[in-house]
């Protein structure tokens, strides 16, 4: 039987028109929910999106040679990042053979300007040209220069700080986050070290972590450390473009560190605060929030990032790298790292038992303060808005827009075939609550 053309499958719109986004209880209440438990809200949210957006990966320091390379998995997405042989660039390509889609890298991170799959052993090298593809040499019409890994999008600012964009055609980076470089300046990147990474892996949602970060209303009663060293009635979050700076003062006085906490802001390192604050002018640390998952923190002795992976509606794997100062003696390091830890695990907690009642159903919405939880209203303004602008596209085209999706249809078959499937697909993905 001969397979319908495309032309004449039905396509099938998502039925996203359902999601009860209303434009002023948006701005004051948190989003539906249903935004942090729905399995199809998350597949949306990979397309409107984990697929638009600029994301931190890791920082330049970290590639000492060509074919250095760490992979990453965000949003389901496999890639790696490697530092190029021909001239010195780091480069992005998805994890994906070009031959049957073998992972090409199979180490979270390794070394080698030769880049060979172990299924059939077409090889690559640190640029991502296919240079061997063992059977092939007299194959018909196969051009090795077509079967390079797909590339994709990054971007480098001055500080070393690695981004990718998994969009075929993605916002500028000084778009998407205008004005954040400058910003960025205010910290001496290059005065620090990789020292450590570590990763929690939790059962909530990403943007469930998203609200944590991006207040501090709770840190009087869930971080007791953090509210010693900081003066939290000084905190206040600043929206920018598509990123949020927090502030506060630093507590400058010096006192003795009380038993079993953390001393490291204590009197040993004042003298350390007191020349960040000269450089800076009211500098206390530089965190800044970057929409949608990641998050650069700067203190005098360390700086580190959280990378937030969204693995699905109710699961988050969250990374940190640490970035100690050049010099910094063993025992500080492991003061900051464990001041570090206690604060990312008290928050780990609050969204542990966040997400479980969000599961319930029982909890839709919850007002927000207008200036203490203004960084909450700040995010999920800009979910709200991605959401709904990719869903009008969606509408407008009939059909499911990934602009992640990469591939080359070179045949009318291949387009037939791929027709079918994103008509069935696009039935599948209907939203429906
Ligand atoms: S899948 Fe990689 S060589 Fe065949
Ligand atoms: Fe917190």
């Amino acid at each position: 039987m001969t397979p319908p053309t495309l032309a004449q499958l039905p396509t099938q719109a998502p039925q996203l028109d359902a999601i009860p986004i209303d434009k002023n209880v948006a701005r004051k209440h948190t989003l539906p929910a249903k935004f942090w438990t729905s399995d199809e809200v998350f597949e949306f949210e990979k397309r409107a999106i984990f697929h638009k957006s600029w994301m931190y990966c890791t920082h330049t320091s970290r590639f000492e040679k060509s074919g250095d390379y760490y992979s990453f998995n965000i949003s389901g997405i496999n890639f790696f990042i490697i530092k190029s042989k021909t001239d010195g660039s780091v480069k992005a390509f998805h994890n994906v053979c070009r031959h049957r889609a073998y992972p090409v890298v199979r180490k979270d991170k390794g070394s080698s300007n030769v880049l060979a799959c172990h299924y059939h052993r077409w090889t690559y090298n640190s640029d991502g040209e296919l240079k061997k593809a063992p059977g092939f040499e007299d194959v018909d019409g196969f051009d090795k220069s077509e079967n390079g890994l797909f590339e994709i999008s990054t971007h480098v600012t001055p500080q070393g700080l690695i981004y990718v964009n998994f969009s075929s055609d993605p916002v500028p980076f000084d778009t998407w986050f205008e004005g954040m470089t400058e910003e960025m300046n205010e910290f001496d990147f290059s005065d620090y070290e990789y020292h450590m990474s570590y990763e929690l892996d939790g059962k909530f949602n990403w943007k469930t972590l998203c609200d944590s970060y991006s207040e501090c209303l709770h840190c009087q009663s869930a971080h007791p450390g953090l509210s010693a060293a900081f003066k939290i009635n000084t905190y206040k979050v600043v929206p920018k473009t598509r990123y949020a700076r927090h502030y506060a003062e630093i507590v400058r006085e010096e006192k003795k560190p009380e038993p079993g906490k953390s001393s490291w802001f204590g009197k040993k390192n004042d003298t350390k605060v007191e020349e960040k604050k000269n450089i800076g002018g009211e500098f206390d640390g530089l965190w800044i929030y970057q929409f949608p998952i990641a998050g650069i923190n700067c203190y005098s002795p360390a700086w580190y990032s959280i990378r937030i992976l969204p693995i699905s509606a109710k699961r988050t794997i969250l990374q940190y790298d640490i970035y100690t100062k050049k010099g910094l003696d063993e025992a500080s390091k492991k003061e900051f790292v464990d001041f570090l830890q206690q604060v990312e695990i008290e928050d780990y907690e609050l969204c542990r038992l966040t997400q479980k009642n969000l599961n319930e159903g029982i909890y839709s919405t919850g007002y927000l303060h207008p200036e203490q939880e203004n960084g909450l209203l700040f995010y999920q303004g800009l979910v709200k808005d991605m959401i709904t602008e990719h869903f009008k596209l969606e509408q407008e085209k009939g059909e499911p827009i990934d602009p992640a999706a990469v591939g080359n249809h070179s045949s009318g078959e291949i387009e037939e075939l791929d027709g079918i499937c994103q008509s069935l697909e696009c039935g599948k993905s209907s939203i429906d609550w």
